[in-house]
């Protein structure tokens, strides 16, 4: 496999939940968001805002609702990644233009994946200047809570958090599922390796077993069973109705 240092940061990703009371300089912060807005934006259109957070008090309400986890406090810089209509639309109501098409599933779609995009590309970017990063999905926990926090207007919703900082742990890597069962040769092959799949299982337990010393004993296939349980988050079925987002 080829190698250089881009593809090296790529391949040592790990989550970050634990970093040291170091907080980003205003320089760091401009890079990273800098490096996020270089990414790919479906037709130009940069769907999405970047919230940057260094106030504790609100820090401290996002933890709250983010399932009390202590990184989304205490790490060097909190951003949060909207999917962000409301800009453009403010662009063509300015211009006079029509803008339901803001409303429809094809916008939202782009909105998510631009504020993915630019996501991505900050998570890079800081890993590749030493720091570390953690993804806050469960900021969705309370979804209208965190945008009445954040005072986000209609046409936006708050995807992710992102910790980022210095490190103050070192995990090991995450094992990833086999090569063949992601890649497709030329068409979608449903056919699953049970035997894959089998080694797989063995591997992430073995993390997990290494992760916590042994007090916690899970499969991959587990984890995405137990996850098939229960509906999460139902409240973001109305919450995107409430801010126009994929009504049509
Ligand atoms: C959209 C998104 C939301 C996430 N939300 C959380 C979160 O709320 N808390 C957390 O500890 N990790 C969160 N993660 C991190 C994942 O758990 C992690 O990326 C995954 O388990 C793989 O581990 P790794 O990043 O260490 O390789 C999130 C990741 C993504 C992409």
């Amino acid at each position: 496999m080829e190698l250089n240092p881009v593809i090296e940061t790529l391949l040592n990703h790990r989550s970050i939940r634990k970093f040291k009371d170091k907080p980003l300089t205003q320089d760091q912060v401009r890079t990273l968001v800098k490096s996020a807005q270089a990414a790919a934006t479906s037709s130009f259109t940069q769907s999405y805002s970047i919230i940057g957070i260094d106030d504790p008090k609100i820090k401290k309400q996002l933890r709250a609702i983010a399932s009390d986890q202590a990184y989304v406090e205490h790490n060097g810089y909190f951003f949060v990644f909207v999917a962000d209509q409301h800009r453009n639309r403010a662009v063509g109501e300015k211009n006079g233009a029509g803008t339901s098409v803001l409303d429809t599933t094809q916008r939202m779609i782009v909105a998510l994946g631009d504020a993915c995009f630019a996501a991505q590309n900050m998570a890079v970017a800081a890993e590749s200047m030493g720091l570390g990063i953690c993804y806050i999905g469960s900021i969705q926990n309370d979804i209208y809570k965190t945008a009445e926090i954040l005072r986000l207007p209609e046409y936006t919703f708050p995807f992710f958090g992102m910790a980022v900082g210095y490190p103050d742990q070192n995990p090991e890597k995450k094992p990833r599922l086999p090569f063949d069962v992601v890649f497709h040769q030329n068409h979608y092959h449903s056919e699953l390796s049970e035997e894959s799949l089998k080694r797989y299982d063995q591997e992430v337990e073995r993390y997990y077993q290494t992760r916590t010393g042994g007090t916690r004993r899970e499969t991959w296939t587990g984890q995405i069973t137990r996850g098939l349980s229960l509906p999460y988050r139902e409240a973001l079925r109305p919450f995107f109705k409430d801010q126009h987002l994929g009504l049509r």
